[in-house]
């Protein structure tokens, strides 16, 4: 039985040509243990991701960072190319080990250097960059002293702020402090898909809140640094939506969303964690770790907010027909719920499996604007995996470009609600090394050919160049 209350595409324009707003930042993104290589490269020490893929089972196929794209030595020929997409804006993350190898003390200058010369190069190119400080690569000396369930964590993290900020403040104005602390929090701590692999339900949490400590810290240290520094942090964001309207359904939507959305949206715009997310997570945590002063800090005023948006939750509650017992049970990636079930609707996937859903876009940035202070919000994430194939030198890749075109509708659709949308990072600049899922799976508008490292611009990359050109759609 299914009665899923998904809002329709009914509101969106899905064929006539549409504009966007002037000076909207068009962009592209990627992280830099997907890309860079040259892992024991000028002084970079390794990060837990270096050590989780290494290790056998972690990884599908065993696949490594060890190469990835090779940016680190190909990033003047990759700024040729997003200059040709015509980008706006080129959104990356610093490896914190390759700046201060070990995650504290010294700074590495051939990191430094590294990143100044892509910064110059894309200035060079009229493309602003975006620094993301962390998408997800904790040096291995942090993990070893405890990790981001250690408090200590988020000093470090505010420590490498400032130092990253010493290197680059003069040339880079827009600072994004975590990418998707979910992840980081719930997928390496809980359910240990990502690294560093720790299926702990109580250190999840933990290392959720330190993420946030350090998100607070290190945007207080860019602040301090003085210059033009706008910061911001990049949250990943779900509709929830119950199955049914029974009772137990919306529970398990409310449940999801709290752990999903709001266990960072509230700290991070509200300063403080809501009270039934709180509940939900007794069997977990007693939330202890929570000193007094931490969430003020956690509420820093920002001025932007970054949303990575993929899919939409359909949740259930639980089965009743399974026996009864408490929520609590490792590995989890839902810590005190457990028992939430998630729904397939059936819509078209990704090669992730994830549903395509456009509207699902709109909810979510609508709701933001609604719930939460009036903030400029970018989509700094959004795109889909699908097969690609070569041919005759070329790659056709029909379902990616109309995914792009789908979703970017429904960020018009917010834009014309009101929603202070001003700006849209596609996912991802290149194909590159997607986790746990190694290269099996392609994000990329441009393909790379990872023996030859041959890039190919795919035609979704030539469609959202010419999107870029004429700063809106072309009509269908
Ligand atoms: C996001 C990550 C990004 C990439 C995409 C597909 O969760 O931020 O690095 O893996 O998913």
């Amino acid at each position: 039985m299914t009665n899923i209350s998904t809002p329709t595409l009914d509101a969106i324009d899905r064929s006539s040509a549409l504009s966007f707003p002037p000076g909207f930042l068009w962009g592209a993104a990627t992280a830099a243990y997907q890309i860079e290589g040259a892992a024991a490269v000028d002084g970079r020490t390794p990060s837990i991701w270096d050590t989780f893929s290494h290790t056998p089972g972690r990884v599908v196929e065993g696949h490594t960072g060890d190469v990835a794209c090779d940016h680190y030595h190909r990033f003047r020929e990759d700024v040729r190319l997003m200059a040709d997409l015509g980008l706006k804006s080129y959104r990356f993350s610093l490896s914190w080990s390759r700046i201060q190898p070990g995650g504290s003390g010294p700074v590495n200058p051939a990191g430094v250097d590294f990143y100044q010369r892509l910064v110059d190069e894309l200035l060079a190119h009229d493309i602003v960059p975006w620094v993301t400080l962390y998408h997800w690569d904790l040096p291995q000396e942090l993990e070893d002293a405890g990790g981001w369930p250690l408090r200590d964590t988020a000093e470090r993290f505010a420590e490498y702020a400032t130092v990253a900020h010493a290197a680059l403040g003069d040339r880079v104005r827009h600072w994004t402090t975590l990418n998707e602390p979910w992840c980081s929090a719930f997928l390496g701590y809980g359910s240990g898909t990502h690294a560093p692999g720790r299926t702990e339900a109580a250190s999840a949490v933990r290392a959720g809140h330190h993420l946030l400590l350090g998100h607070g810290l290190a945007t207080q240290a860019l602040r301090a640094a003085g210059g033009q520094a706008e910061v911001g942090v990049t949250v990943n964001l779900y509709p929830v939506s119950p199955q049914t309207s029974a009772p137990a359904d919306v529970d398990a939507a409310r449940r999801i969303d709290g752990l999903a959305n709001r266990f960072f949206l509230d700290p991070i715009l509200r300063g403080e964690y809501p009270a039934d997310l709180v509940e939900d997570l007794r069997p977990v945590s007693d939330m202890a770790h929570v000193r007094d002063g931490d969430l003020a800090t956690i509420s820093t005023p920002l001025d932007m907010l970054g949303i990575n948006y993929y899919s939409r939750h359909v949740v259930a509650g639980p089965d009743p027909q399974a026996p009864a017992q408490g929520y609590w049970r490792p590995p989890s990636t839902w810590p005190g719920s457990e028992k939430v079930r998630f729904v397939n609707r059936g819509l078209p996937v990704t090669d992730m499996g994830w549903e395509i859903d456009g509207a699902g876009l709109v909810e979510i940035l609508t709701r933001v604007h609604r719930d939460y202070p009036e903030l400029p919000l970018y989509v700094t994430e959004n795109g889909a995996a699908f097969t690609d194939t070569v041919v005759d030198g070329r790659v056709d890749d029909p379902q990616r470009l109309a995914y792009f075109d789908e979703h970017l509708r429904a960020a018009h659709a917010a834009i014309s609600a009101g929603v202070p949308l001003q700006g849209y990072f596609a996912w991802s600049l290149l194909d590159n090394f997607e986790w746990a899922w190694g290269y099996t799976r392609r994000f990329g508008m441009i393909h790379v050919d990872y023996d030859s490292q041959r890039r190919i611009p795919k035609a979704s990359a030539k469609w959202y160049a010419e999107v870029i050109r004429r700063n809106g759609l072309p009509a269908q």
